[in-house]
């Protein structure tokens, strides 16, 4: 997909990318992912780092791993001044069909109980709250675990 028309487009993360992934990360949240986070997450054979791109410009990432026919969604983020259009739908959405051609049965994600856009944006695309993982995050606070299948596909969910 082109993105020269404003469409977004989702390429592979290079380390190149890496200081517009950073600048965004940085952005979004309080306790942000180092360079050597990311470029782990580059090196590792099940990694699956991707970007999205609109008129050449990095204004989104995600990072997931694939492994057994799962997937794990890691870290996903928008610009904050691009979010509310429509492209962290997109990213995750891709994600999900990249999963899909793979043969997934599953995909999981954790997520802070108060983020209530991520959890928005992912019973959107189907997933739903499966269980608690407690003191997840290096704060102490618990975790959501959120599970998607391609049944929720079948069930009339968007993905
Ligand atoms: C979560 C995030 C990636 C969503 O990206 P986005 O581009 O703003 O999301 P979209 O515009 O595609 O919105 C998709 C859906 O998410 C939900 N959503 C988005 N913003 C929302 C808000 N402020 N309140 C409630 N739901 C919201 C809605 O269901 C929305 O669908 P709709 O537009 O049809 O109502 C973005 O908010 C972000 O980068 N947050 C900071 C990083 C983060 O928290 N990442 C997730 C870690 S688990």
């Amino acid at each position: 997909m082109s993105d020269l028309d404003g469409e977004p487009s989702v390429c592979a993360m290079t380390a190149e990318d890496l200081p517009a992934v950073l600048e965004i990360e940085r952005l979004s949240f309080d306790d942000p992912w180092s360079e050597r986070m990311f470029l782990d997450t580059l090196e590792a054979p099940v990694g699956q780092c991707r970007v999205l791109e609109v008129r050449g410009r990095i204004i989104g990432f995600l990072i997931g791993w694939s492994v057994a026919g799962e997937g794990h969604l890691l870290n996903v983020a928008v610009r904050p001044d691009e979010r509310g259009k429509g492209f962290g739908r997109f990213l995750v959405n891709h994600w999900l069909m990249e999963g899909l051609e793979e043969g997934w049965t599953v995909a999981f994600l954790e997520v802070r109980p108060g983020n209530r856009e991520a959890i928005g944006l992912y019973e959107d695309l189907g997933f739903i709250t499966a269980g608690r993982r407690k003191s997840y995050y290096p704060n102490g606070e618990d975790a959501l675990l959120m599970v998607w299948s391609p049944d929720s596909l079948r069930s009339g969910r968007q993905a």
